[in-house]
């Protein structure tokens, strides 16, 4: 078994040391406090989708990790939170390299003790006509929006397991395509000219197996772990850059993304509409998810 996963069931299975809480300093009235605030990461929340619920998560109390790569952007959101009273920070990672996807994750396991709320939300559409390039040599939409969370997640689960309660949501999408596992990086696909393409809609379903497959294998550990379709063409800079009509708004997304985060819906769900929903067919192939994972962990340098 390879490093990361052997650490991700040990620590499942308990063996991992409990660290001591994360405390922030709070101020009330004149007395200082310091009391535990829970701890947060959304991933590409400099805009979108992931900088409204950063700043209903910095609203709700929680410390929140805001993530991207533009600096400007994320320190806006920062700022927004503060200005609502709320407490955050930027934290800037590239996915399209899974080296500092790692720094990330290893910056956080350093500073600190436990992981409440991983959302993992940062997407791209499309690798915008080649402009997007890997640093790893990987197909680009499927790096970002699926293999840099599922990196990711691997190396924050035993933190969050101190933390149990916790939870994990992906946000995926209801443009879904069957993963060609003999294609993943989609050498042999040729663009069609189609809005919502097959890079894109494949990455979705991936997060989606690797969603069923996590939450399995977490079972009874405290982390529930869901996935979304968080609603149709909201208006965001990925479908406006699509050239797409925006359909619904932020807020309704972000309506979906917290029900995930504070009510008890339990875990192992793909969720549209805020009911279970069924996702594609091949999410419910076994073989499929663990094809999926042992490629995964190849990709990300873990291979058995
Ligand atoms: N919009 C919709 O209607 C819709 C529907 C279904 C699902 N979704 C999903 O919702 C999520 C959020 O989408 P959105 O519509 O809010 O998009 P958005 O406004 O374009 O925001 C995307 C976020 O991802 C970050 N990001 C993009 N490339 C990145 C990279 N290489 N490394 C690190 N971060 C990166 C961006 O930050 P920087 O630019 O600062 O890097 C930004 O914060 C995505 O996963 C998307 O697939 C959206």
């Amino acid at each position: 078994m390879n490093l990361v996963s052997s650490r991700l069931l040990s620590a499942a299975a308990g063996a991992l040391l409990t660290l001591p809480a994360f405390f922030v300093q709070v101020q009330a009235g004149s007395e200082e406090q310091v009391e535990r605030a829970p701890l947060a990461l959304v991933t590409g929340s400099t805009r979108g989708l992931g900088a409204e619920v950063a700043r209903r998560l910095g609203a709700k109390g929680y410390h929140v990790i805001v993530h991207g790569r533009s600096v400007e952007r994320g320190q806006a959101v920062v700022a927004s939170i503060k200005e609502a009273g709320g407490s955050g920070e930027f934290r800037r990672a590239d996915f399209l390299s899974l080296n500092e996807v790692r720094e990330l994750a290893f910056g956080i396991l350093d500073d600190f003790q436990r992981l409440d709320l991983l959302v993992n939300n940062a997407g791209i559409g499309s690798d915008e006509n080649g402009r997007l390039v890997s640093a790893d040599g990987l197909e680009p939409v499927f790096q970002v929006n699926y293999l840099a969370h599922f990196l990711l997640t691997e190396l924050l689960v035993p933190m969050m397991l101190d933390a149990a309660p916790a939870r994990i949501v992906n946000v995926s999408s209801g443009a879904q395509t069957a993963i060609d596992f003999d294609d993943l990086m989609l050498e042999h696909w040729e663009p069609d000219g189609r809005q919502i393409g097959r890079p894109y809609a494949q990455s979705k379903l991936a997060q989606i197996l690797h969603t069923y497959d996590i939450a399995e294998r977490l079972e009874g550990a405290g982390i529930a772990v869901n996935a979304l379709h968080p609603a149709t063409f909201m208006d965001t800079y990925m479908v406006r850059q699509a050239g797409i009509e925006p359909r619904a708004t932020v807020d309704e997304g972000a309506d979906r993304v917290m029900q995930l985060i504070v009510e008890d819906v339990g875990s192992g769900h793909y969720f549209v509409d805020g009911e279970p929903a069924r996702a594609h067919e091949q999410a419910y192939d076994e073989a499929a998810r663990l094809r999926l994972r042992e490629l995964s962990l190849e990709l990300i340098g873990h291979g058995g």
